[in-house]
């Protein structure tokens, strides 16, 4: 039985666990690298690498046995273009993207992700200040952040702190404040759930400027400010997740 949802700030998830560098992951490491953090089972990846066999696809999941059972499925397959890891998005990441080689990470989905609606567990989300900058800092010079969600309340925070931060630029050509369609040939296993019961998505895709990233403190202040000014969207504790 796997858990809908683990708490990302418990210790066991604090744990850092190191990622492996492209060249131990991938057939051909020197290909582009699409990143999707919270791959879930894998069925978006797994497409996607099968559509793009000229780049590289790596899922980051949170939940081990969801990863186990990708893995296996991309094993069945023998894709040599394709891995899942487990780990914390927030915790193994950053020294991660650090070190790849320069112009690898072309493409970053964060889509769906766990919406913590209480206040109280907003830092539980996946998509942090830390994070922005450190994709920001990783991302090729005009290389794809696509975010999804289908809870306005969560993708809203997402759009403030990565347009707060200077470094990602929505297309000029691009519908406002939401894309029309999804840019990606594939739509995830939550996006087809939501479309299915005909509910909205909100999408917004990004490329990355020339701007330097700019420091954790000012983007925090940029941010803190931005949402002062939008009311924040009420506690809804009845569509929280329960945590372990
Ligand atoms: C609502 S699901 C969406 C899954 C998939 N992206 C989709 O659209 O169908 C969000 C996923 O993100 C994972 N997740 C949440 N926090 C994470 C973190 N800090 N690091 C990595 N994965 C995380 C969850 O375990 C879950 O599988």
């Amino acid at each position: 039985m796997v858990r809908q949802h683990v708490n990302p700030l418990s210790r066991f998830y604090q744990l850092p666990r190191p990622l492996p560098p492209p060249a131990e992951l991938f057939a051909h490491p020197a290909l582009p690298l699409h990143l999707d953090i919270g791959a879930a089972r894998g069925r978006f990846l797994l497409a996607m690498a099968q559509r793009e066999p000229r780049w590289n696809h790596l899922g980051l999941e949170i939940r081990r046995p969801l990863v186990e059972a990708a893995e296996a499925d991309r094993q069945a397959l023998e894709l040599g273009n394709l891995r899942y890891l487990f780990g914390n998005a927030n915790v193994s990441l950053e020294s991660w993207l650090r070190a790849l080689p320069a112009g690898l990470l072309q493409r970053v989905t964060i889509q769906f992700p766990d919406p913590w609606f209480k206040k109280k567990h907003h830092k539980r989300r996946v998509l942090q200040p830390e994070l922005v900058l450190a994709l920001a800092d990783a991302l090729a010079p005009d290389a794809a952040l696509l975010v999804q969600s289908d809870v306005l309340s969560v993708i809203e925070p997402m759009v403030a702190v990565i347009e707060a931060s200077g470094c990602l630029e929505r297309p000029t050509d691009d519908a406002r404040p939401w894309r029309d369609g999804n840019p990606l040939a594939v739509p995830t296993e939550r996006e087809r759930h939501v479309l299915a019961q005909g509910l909205p998505v909100y999408r917004v895709l990004y490329r990355r400027n020339g701007q330097p990233t700019p420091p954790l403190h000012q983007l925090r202040q940029h941010v803190e400010a931005t949402l002062e000014q939008s009311p924040e969207a009420a506690d809804n504790p009845a569509s929280d997740p329960a945590t372990p």
